[in-house]
């Protein structure tokens, strides 16, 4: 069931936009009303993201994204429209109408405020009084208060009853706490706290969530970690610590490491995309997480023999889901922290910089499925290691893993090379192929808003005339046939335009908040910046006329020559190797 239009414009007025944008990008104003920054979503130097206040809209001129404020924290955040409704919710202190699909959803809701409880209890304890001893290992593993704090690490005191006793004042019931994780059933009845004497780390779904905890010890002892187990609100297998904060990162991969400490230490270096799983080795749930927030993986896990076998675990996972793996090995370190606070963060960063490709892996991987002394083997391992070969982009590269999969298969090296040059060339024309279909219509015409392209731009410009008036005066349209879709000749665009018009024919409201809960992201980016060019309703009747005469009128833009998609193809590959 949809969210209704009240509560999504209710939810945007005690949202407003200005100021949740504000918590994530420096927003300052310019001249006019709106306010200006550097967009979040691509990198740039000078600022052409802008806040609207008054339309309750973002629109970046330089990248096209744009939409409500729902729109920016499914963005930033990466969530999905209802648990970016669910997000702002929270931070404004409002419940989603419950759409009665799911009967659990009460009791889970319990168990999300109780550990947003319990972790600001144990935060309440690391910086109070009584904290110095967790204050004290946090300053012997040089984690700055900025970083504790950023991470939200808390200190459960060495008590058997401090937490229950907190959270029983808060109203929750030893059933919800039991069922939380947070404490166990004694002997003699009664409950108490499991985390005693233990550094916390809250574990923070990507909905920003606290949904467990993971607690080590302040010194030697076992066991030297406590998770908290599965329960109706965490997996496991399912979460990684520093998610979270990972999944906004700008760095364009995520860096796996096994222990909670090596994540806070990587983000504070400036390793703003380290991730651990939680003391399990990466689990198949885990890694298609991961695959939604990234196309590409640095395992950087311990330097010892458990860290080798468990890397290379990860990688056959990351791999079935054709995310691109490298490998960072520490040496000289048993793990990513020590190697910082031994070598410095510049180190760790020329580490990453030349991390291997794992060719050797992937070659090796497929040498292990066939039997090469049966020809059949043989010729299947060539087929897949050829295919290996060629996507490296290196020509040294190249001849070096050829002779070895020659050498693995004992044929003629000169026969692997001209298999993998084949299957290059083939690949680079499919490239092509797929970079002419792209440059077809006119590009200067073309949308910002990525997997939009418009295969008509002279007549879309004409169809986001007419929706442009239509927001602007829907008077216009009163009495008028509607259009159809056999008018428009981009998808999207017919899309916004019946929304709209439904929305204005049953009296329904036109908000950027109550849009973005029917149009898809791409459509309401769209939107956005259709409605930032120009338009005067003054002459709208007129304009309106001209834009249907073009919509029906033309249905044949010019092709760019084919000559014209060749030079470009040239001059790209020429850049690239550049
Ligand atoms: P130190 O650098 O030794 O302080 O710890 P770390 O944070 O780097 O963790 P380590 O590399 O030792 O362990 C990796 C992960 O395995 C931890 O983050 C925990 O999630 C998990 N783990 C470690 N020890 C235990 C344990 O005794 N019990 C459980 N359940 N998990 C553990
Ligand atoms: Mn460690």
């Amino acid at each position: 069931m949809p969210i209704p239009d009240s509560f999504l414009q209710e939810l945007a007025e005690r949202n407003p936009i200005e100021e949740v944008v504000a918590e994530y990008v420096p927003l300052t104003k310019r001249s006019g009303q709106n306010l200006f920054g550097l967009c979040p979503f691509h990198s740039e130097k000078t600022p052409s993201f802008s806040v609207s206040p008054s339309k309750q809209i973002y629109h970046c001129f330089g990248c096209g994204k744009g939409g409500s404020v729902i729109n920016f924290i499914m963005d930033i955040e990466n969530l999905s429209f209802r648990d970016a409704v669910e997000f702002l919710a929270r931070r404004a202190g409002m419940t989603v109408p419950d759409d009665g699909l799911d009967p659990g959803r009460p009791r889970r809701d319990r168990l999300y405020a109780l550990n947003r409880e319990a972790a600001r209890f144990f935060y309440s304890r690391l910086v109070e009084p009584g904290g110095e001893s967790a204050q004290r290992y946090l300053e012997r593993r040089q984690i700055s208060p900025q970083f504790a704090r950023r991470f939200g690490l808390g200190y459960a005191p060495d008590s058997w009853d401090s937490l229950t006793n907190a959270m029983k004042e808060k109203g929750f019931t030893e059933r919800e706490l039991a069922e939380a994780g947070l404490v166990k059933h004694g002997k003699r009845g009664g409950v108490y706290d499991i985390f005693r004497g233990r550094l916390m780390f809250p574990v923070i779904d990507v909905r920003g969530q606290v949904v467990a905890f993971s607690g080590r010890l302040l010194g030697d002892g076992e066991p030297k970690y406590l998770n908290t187990p599965d329960t109706p609100v965490f997996s496991k297998s399912h979460n990684l610590f520093g998610l979270n904060l990972a999944k906004k990162s700008k760095s364009g991969y995520i860096i796996l490491v096994e222990g909670n400490i090596d994540v806070v230490s990587l983000h504070q270096a400036g390793f703003d995309s380290a991730v651990a799983s939680l003391g399990t080795s990466l689990t198949p749930e885990q890694a298609r997480l991961l695959s939604r927030y990234t196309h590409e993986i640095v395992i950087s896990y311990d330097a010892d023999e458990a860290g080798r076998k468990a890397a290379q675990r990860a990688i056959g996972l990351l791999d079935k889901l054709e995310l691109r793996v490298r490998v960072l090995t520490v040496r000289g370190a048993k793990d990513p922290d020590e190697f910082i606070k031994s070598r410095g963060a510049d180190a760790f960063r020329a580490l990453l910089e030349s991390s291997e490709n794992h060719i050797d892996y992937r070659i090796d991987t497929a040498r292990a499925k066939y039997d090469l002394k049966s020809d059949e083997g043989k010729l299947g391992f060539l087929k897949e290691a050829t295919d290996i070969v060629s996507t490296l982009p290196n020509a040294v590269e190249r001849e070096v893993y050829s002779a070895r999969v020659a050498e693995l298969c004992s044929v003629s090296e000169g026969a692997v090379k001209s298999e993998v040059e084949r299957l290059r060339r083939r690949r680079s024309s499919r490239e092509r192929r797929t970079l002419e279909r792209e440059l077809r219509p006119v590009r200067a015409s073309q949308p910002q808003v990525k997997g939009i392209t418009y295969k008509d731009p002279r007549s879309a410009a004409a169809e986001e005339g007419v929706i442009r008036l239509l927001c602007l005066d829907p008077s216009l349209f009163a009495g008028r046939e509607g259009l159809g879709e056999e008018d428009f000749s981009s998808e999207e665009l017919y899309h916004i335009y019946s929304a709209l018009r439904r929305r204005i024919d049953a009296g329904e409201s036109l908000s950027p908040a109550a849009m973005s809960g029917e149009l898809k992201p791409e459509e309401l980016s769209l939107l956005t910046g259709i409605l930032q060019k120009p338009e005067s309703a003054a002459n709208g009747a007129r304009a309106l006329g001209d834009y249907i005469g073009i919509m029906r009128g033309s249905r044949s833009a010019p092709e760019p020559s084919e000559e014209g998609v060749m030079e470009l193809w040239e001059r790209m590959k020429k850049e690239k190797r550049g």
